[in-house]
């Protein structure tokens, strides 16, 4: 069985902060069976053009293939499961004072897992909505395979996620940000850190003194700025981190 040693150090400081942040992306979700974007020969953008399926332009040109696209990702999430990763991170959530989770993924296993405070930074693969009025489009069948209609306008409706050049759903940019510059220790796990903004929340919570830690088998331009560096799969560190934590207050440490 794969082993993560946890500094007693990190421990403590998770057993004592008020606050721990957590920033997740597709290498969460890789253990699952979801491709992450980056990784070589099996990150989709190895094997999809990204402005050819993520970007406005992209769908306004060619709605039909950019939504099957959408109906292959949306099909392969449903036929998996979240794994121990996102599992440890649900169980987390409820060891400390205050957890804000932040994911990158739109696969919404993370909820699939138990996380239910969530805040999906470029949305969700399952939520639809009118690409031009922006009408919620919640009753949309499935399997779908072409782009249905807007009920307001007509127009069609796209996934409701976010796109090349477009900005971060209302509201979750101001709260992630509070969260970095309120929490003590920050995790950032199975993500590159170079898509902007969720790459500079690390940056920003080191910025108000938290501690960063990254979980990732490769390293990221994020790996020389962290505390502590768990070179492992996230299915693996996270749960030893979470059993870790666990046996320090079972141990009755103070
Ligand atoms: P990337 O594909 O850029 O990075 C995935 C990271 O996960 C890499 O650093 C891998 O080393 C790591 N990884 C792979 N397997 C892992 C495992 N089992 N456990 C932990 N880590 C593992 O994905 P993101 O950083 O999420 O945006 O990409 C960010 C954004 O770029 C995505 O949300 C998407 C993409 O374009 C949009 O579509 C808007």
């Amino acid at each position: 069985m794969p082993q993560c040693p946890i500094p007693a150090e990190l421990v403590a400081l998770l057993a004592d902060t008020h606050h721990v942040m957590v920033l997740t992306g597709a290498g969460v979700s890789a253990e699952s069976g979801v491709p992450t974007f980056r990784d070589a020969q099996t990150g989709l953008w190895e094997r999809f053009r990204a402005e050819d399926l993520a970007t406005a332009e992209a769908f306004r040109n060619d709605p039909y293939t950019v939504w099957s696209w959408y109906e292959w990702r949306r099909d392969l999430v449903g036929r998996v499961a979240p794994n121990a990763g996102h599992v440890a991170l649900a169980a987390l959530a409820v060891q400390v004072p205050r957890l804000t989770l932040v994911t990158q993924n739109v696969d919404g296993l993370h909820r699939r897992a138990g996380s239910d405070d969530l805040i999906e930074f470029h949305g969700n693969l399952f939520e639809n909505h009118c690409l031009d009025c922006g009408l919620p489009a919640p009753d949309v069948a499935r399997p779908c395979p072409a782009p249905p209609r807007c009920a307001a306008c007509g127009e069609f409706v796209r996934p409701g996620v976010v796109w090349f050049g477009e900005a971060i759903p209302a509201g979750l940019l101001p709260r992630a940000l509070d969260a970095a510059d309120d929490c003590g220790v920050f995790l950032s796990v199975g993500t590159s850190a170079m898509v902007q903004p969720a790459a500079g929340l690390a940056q920003r919570a080191m910025q108000s003194g938290a501690t960063l830690v990254e979980v990732n088998p490769q390293p990221t331009e994020l790996s020389e700025l962290a505390d502590y560096v768990l070179r492992a799969n996230s299915g693996v560190a996270l749960p030893a981190l979470v059993a870790a934590l666990r046996a320090r207050r079972d141990a009755g440490a103070v």
